[in-house]
């Protein structure tokens, strides 16, 4: 059963109402309450079983999210200091992610919405990504650069306002937090590594391997990391046959952090000029890093740009995000119905489809028109 999303039905918001919002799109399971545009809770519980297998193994991901999703909620509320009966609306991400995943999200959505009649919207998770930097207190001014870099997806947006983004360029292969999380893994540093290589990284040199930096000279915003994933993997067969000393793990962190940051610093802040603008958001998990942070302040001021990042509890999957996004959608008067259906797309394959994803609503519309084969709830 499909329903595109675009036919929503009308509903009204107060500027204060509350929304509970829930995010199960991938192995963080998270549950928010927005009070007005304030976030009164944002619980995020973090699945420990995928470490030993070096990636998120969708079947454990979506039974871990069954498991913990109605304690998530409930203590979300009561962090909030709210119970069920408080709540105006229900948001929930309904794609893109893994499909087992997000339909548990989504059918906890639909439940509540159903037994309580609430209204209901669901949330690109995406969009969620680009607008994160509004949960902070310095908030960017439209129009904006977004640059979302994840574990899923690494792409620029050109943001107009709370209905319009416009999709610069993308990845073309691996996202840049897959090159972070397949490097950990030849290294063996476990899942997700992202985090464990900004650590080593620290005392290491970031000179000391030259890794390659892909389409650095092409005239475009695209970015591509599977070359990379390559390069590592050559440079360790080659130069550590018997397997990593532990003393060498610093330099190849370093080098690689190092890669992976001016790549994406350096496109940025290209894209910035060519279009004119000042304020940068930079959102998703690998905006944790370290030094991609300090190269960007560096960088930026240079150029006169202004850096937003959140703050870490909503960069990486969170649903104070999907939250955010639920009550603009609210606030703009549309919803969605019970029927609406979850699915995977990834952005980079809908942008091979020309003239696709131009903007945010339409690309919306696009992926509910073929989403239905992908599975739904
Ligand atoms: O946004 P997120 O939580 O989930 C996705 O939507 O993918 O991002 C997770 C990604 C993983 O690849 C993880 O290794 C990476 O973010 N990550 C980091 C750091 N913290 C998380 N990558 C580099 N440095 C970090 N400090
Ligand atoms: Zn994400």
């Amino acid at each position: 059963m499909h329903q595109d999303i675009s036919s929503a039905s009308a509903v009204s918001l107060a500027p204060d109402g509350i929304v509970l919002a829930i995010e199960t799109s991938c192995d963080e399971t998270s549950a928010a309450v927005l009070r007005g545009a304030e976030v009164a809770s944002n619980v995020i519980s973090s699945q420990l079983e995928h470490s030993r297998y070096g990636g998120v193994v969708p079947e454990l991901a979506s039974r871990a999210h069954l498991s913990v999703i109605s304690t998530v909620v409930r203590e979300a509320l009561s962090e909030a200091g709210i119970g069920i009966a408080d709540v105006d609306a229900v948001a929930v991400t309904s794609h893109p992610g893994l499909v087992g995943s997000l339909i548990v999200g989504a059918n906890f959505a639909k439940g509540l919405a159903l037994r309580y009649s609430l209204p209901l919207v669901a949330v690109n998770h995406i969009e969620g990504h680009i607008y994160s930097a509004f949960l902070n207190a310095e908030q960017p001014e439209f129009p904006f650069l977004a640059l979302v870099v994840s574990g899923g997806h690494t792409a620029l947006f050109r943001v107009f306002s709370f209905r319009r983004a416009e999709v610069l360029g993308s990845t073309r292969d691996d996202a840049a937090g897959e090159a972070f999380d397949k490097t950990a893994k030849m290294l063996g540093l476990g899942y997700p590594g992202g985090i464990a290589i900004d650590r080593l990284a620290a005392g290491g040199r970031a000179d000391a391997i030259a890794f390659p930096r892909a389409m650095m000279r092409d005239d475009n915003f695209d970015f591509s990391f599977s070359g990379l994933k390559t390069a590592v993997r050559t440079y360790l067969q080659r130069e550590h046959p018997g397997g990593v000393a532990d003393a060498s793990l610093p330099d190849i962190c370093a080098s690689l952090q190092e890669a992976i940051a001016d790549v994406l610093v350096r496109k940025t802040l290209r894209a910035a000029d060519r279009y004119g603008l000042r304020d940068i958001v930079i959102a998703g998990g690998v905006s944790a890093n370290s030094r991609l942070r300090s190269l960007f302040a560096e960088q930026a001021r240079r150029a006169g740009r202004r850096v937003l990042i959140p703050a870490i509890e909503f960069c990486t999957d969170n649903a104070a995000m999907i939250g955010l996004i639920g009550r603009q959608k609210l606030l703009g008067g549309s919803a969605d119905d019970l029927q609406f259906t979850v699915h995977s797309r990834p952005l980079r394959a809908e942008r091979r489809k020309p003239g696709s994803f131009r903007d945010i609503p339409a690309f919306a519309a696009k992926e509910a028109d073929s989403a239905s084969s992908d599975g739904g709830s």
